[in-house]
């Protein structure tokens, strides 16, 4: 079939680019060739316990080896039974011992252009520190530690200081509200608080102690709360409850060796959004989840000596856990790390952080590449890139003219973009141009990692003809997978494996074209990416309708040139008000509820919700409203789509 046809059925964006990697990259880089790849990708195929097994005693420390590389009783896995490690041990300790203690690990930089650095040396001793404050709040393996801070290095040590202990880290982006926190908190049974006194922003200080103590009125389970001092802003600290970070490390030791973990110990907890409205605590162990960020990282990111890599993710996130913390710390690399906005104190604050440090692999979202765009190329001309070699993107799709841009622009036409498609769930990259090896195509993220094994399937579960979408699945497990929902096993088999019978569904519609390349279509559920970050509909419509005013509300994305996705609510009203106060208390209180990534750019007051005759709520025709191809009058005031549903009422 030709390429023109299979487009002509599952997509409108065909694109016939193909970006071969230099000579020169591939003859310096791991896999150097596509057929290099391929004999890796086909011996994983054909033995992916073997693979494994070879890989994990390659690259993790063992206290103890492990007897059973794999146990799969579908859905529930095990990897390295029986073997004993530690991630904070695979991430310091580790390099020391091997006589690579004082290369750096972290070069910090804060918003207000403070600096530090840490070697891993230094790191470790940080991390053995604070491991033992925990220790002496009562802090054991098992436990849930809560997680709510600014972009420093603390935070990677908080993360590192559980894993040593075997407690639990749940990080939680500090853009959220405290609703928020406290929901996470009560669902994980969290036992401590780790928080600072505010975040820089912009220039202005937010204040998250404030937060947290709204938090933890309602989070009962957490007995203790750390702050870290960032900003000196007045907190009110409670006797009993509260410490200060730095009056515990002061007494602290710094002799803490790291606890030999069964393999399966959970790591950490990260909440995210699926297709109803309550978060989902995506659970992560111990050696699965740290061989996979590790290689994955390797692989992709081609990590060499002297590599200075800036991961732009917060902590708050997937990224942040797999390619700012473990992943390469694991691998002993020198990682940047960087509080802020990017437009702070102006627009090409990320150029002139590249230009300082010297670094040679940017990892973002397309989000942020497109919000560059638009602030304009007079930014980046004023420094020097010349020192990146690779790019990566993750996040959502990315369009072909942002990649473009971010080609011929930051990477100056040399540089391979690395295109990373997965999931919070998956714990690491799946799919991926391999830099010195796949040539990329703008807009596609190619082909499947060693050990990676994608199906797309219809609503039967058969696998679809090239060229055509279906839905994406994996159809072996892997290291890094989630191991489970946090306290919910039935959500976890409901969610993930039960659609399609065997396979772990990844929720995302994908096609492949006829040089065998993946290209992601969308989501199959009512999970909206805005910014790059996950949201559900659901969500934002169960918080619209906590609101005393509002009698139903329906949530869609409409596309947005600079956040891929945009929320627009479909609102009606219990009471009569002002509209445009209703609209703003709406705003906020969705704000309150969820944090501010999650309040709706447009809301829309309307009579009456379109439905279908069986009641289901039209969303394609919302969709459509709200991205403009139906026009319906005046937005200022209430509408009435139900003559437009009336047109359309054969939608499903
Ligand atoms: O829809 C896919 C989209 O983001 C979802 C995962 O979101 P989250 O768990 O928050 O993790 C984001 C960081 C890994 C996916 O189901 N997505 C992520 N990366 C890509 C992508 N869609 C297209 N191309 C990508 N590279």
């Amino acid at each position: 079939m030709s390429e023109q046809l299979e487009g002509e059925i599952d997509t409108v964006m065909i694109e016939q680019r193909l970006f071969p990697p230099t000579e020169q990259f591939s003859q310096q880089a791991r896999i150097k060739s596509l057929a290099e790849y391929q004999t890796l990708y086909d011996e994983a195929r054909r033995d992916p316990t073997k693979f494994w097994e070879t890989q994990a005693r390659e690259h993790l420390h063992w206290f103890t080896p492990f007897s059973e590389t794999l146990q799969w009783e579908a859905p529930f896995v095990k990897w390295f039974v029986g073997g004993k490690t530690n991630a904070s041990y695979n991430c310091l300790d580790a390099h020391i011992a091997a006589g690579r203690g004082d290369r750096t690990a972290i070069i910090w930089e804060g918003e207000p252009g403070d600096e530090r650095k840490l070697t891993y040396r230094q790191l470790h001793s940080e991390v053995c520190r604070f491991a033992n404050v925990l220790k002496s709040l009562g802090v054991q393996t098992g436990d849930v530690v809560s997680i709510y801070m600014p972009m420093t290095p603390e935070l990677a040590i908080a993360m590192l200081a559980c894993a040593r202990l075997g407690a639990v880290h749940s990080v939680i982006f500090a853009g959220f509200s405290a609703e928020a926190i406290a929901d996470r908190n009560h669902d994980a049974g969290a036992k401590i608080q780790l928080t600072s006194d505010g975040l820089y922003r912009r220039g202005k200080v937010l204040s998250l102690k404030e937060t947290v103590d709204q938090a933890l009125a309602k989070s009962p389970s957490v007995k203790k709360c750390i702050v870290l001092r960032r900003v000196g802003n007045d907190v009110s600290m409670q006797p009993g409850r509260d410490f200060w970070w730095h009056e515990l490390m002061e007494q602290a030791s710094d002799d803490c060796p790291a606890v030999p973990l069964d393999s399966e110990t959970p790591l950490f907890i990260l909440y995210t959004s699926g297709s109803t409205g309550k978060p989902k605590g995506i659970r992560h162990t111990t050696a699965g989840y740290n061989l996979y960020a590790r290689r994955t990282f390797e692989w992709v990111f081609d990590h060499r000596e002297d590599d200075i890599y800036w991961c732009t993710a917060d902590c708050g996130w997937i990224t942040g856990h797999s390619y700012v913390v473990y992943g390469p710390m694991t691998a002993g690399a020198t990682v940047l790390m960087y509080e802020g906005a990017p437009n702070f104190p102006a627009e090409d604050r990320f150029w002139d952080l590249i230009e300082k440090y010297r670094v040679t692999i940017l990892y973002t979202a397309p989000t942020a590449i497109r919000a560059f765009i638009k602030w304009g190329d007079h930014h980046v001309d004023k420094h020097d890139l010349s020192s990146l070699r690779l790019l990566g993107s993750v996040g959502e799709g990315i369009n072909p003219e942002a990649w473009m841009w971010y080609h011929t622009k930051i990477g100056g036409g040399r540089c391979p973009i690395v295109d990373t498609w997965w999931q919070t769930e998956t714990g690491g990259i799946m799919m991926s141009p391999l830099p010195g090896a796949i040539a990329t195509k703008p807009g596609s993220c190619t082909k499947p990692l060693p050990g990676v094994s994608p199906r797309i399937v219809d609503d039967n579960g058969h696998d679809v003809k090239r060229g055509r979408g279906g839905m994406l699945c994996i159809d072996y497990p892997w290291p890094g997978m989630l191991r489970g929902i946090w306290g919910d096993d039935q959500r976890y088999r409901d969610q993930y494996w039960t659609k399609v019978p065997g396979m772990y569904l990844t929720g995302d519609n994908a096609r492949q074209d006829s040089d065998d390349y993946y290209w992601i279509m969308g989501r199959i559920d009512d999970v909206i990416n805005v910014s790059g970050h996950r949201l559900s509909t659901i969500e934002v419509e169960s918080a619209l309708v906590s609101h005393p005013a509002v009698a139903e509300a329906a949530v869609v994305g409409k596309p947005d040139e600079i956040k891929g996705q945009a929320i627009t609510a479909f609102v009606t009203l219990r009471v009569e008000g002002e509209v445009e106060e209703l609209r703003q208390a709406l705003k906020m209180h969705v704000r309150k509820e969820i944090g501010a990534l999650a309040q709706p750019d447009d809301i829309r007051f309307t009579s009456a919700l379109p439905k279908t005759r069986s009641g289901k709520i039209m969303r394609r025709l919302l969709r459509d409203i709200a991205a403009g191809k139906e026009q319906v009058g005046d937005t200022t005031t209430l509408e009435d789509y139900t003559v437009l549903a009336r047109l359309r009422d054969d939608e499903d």
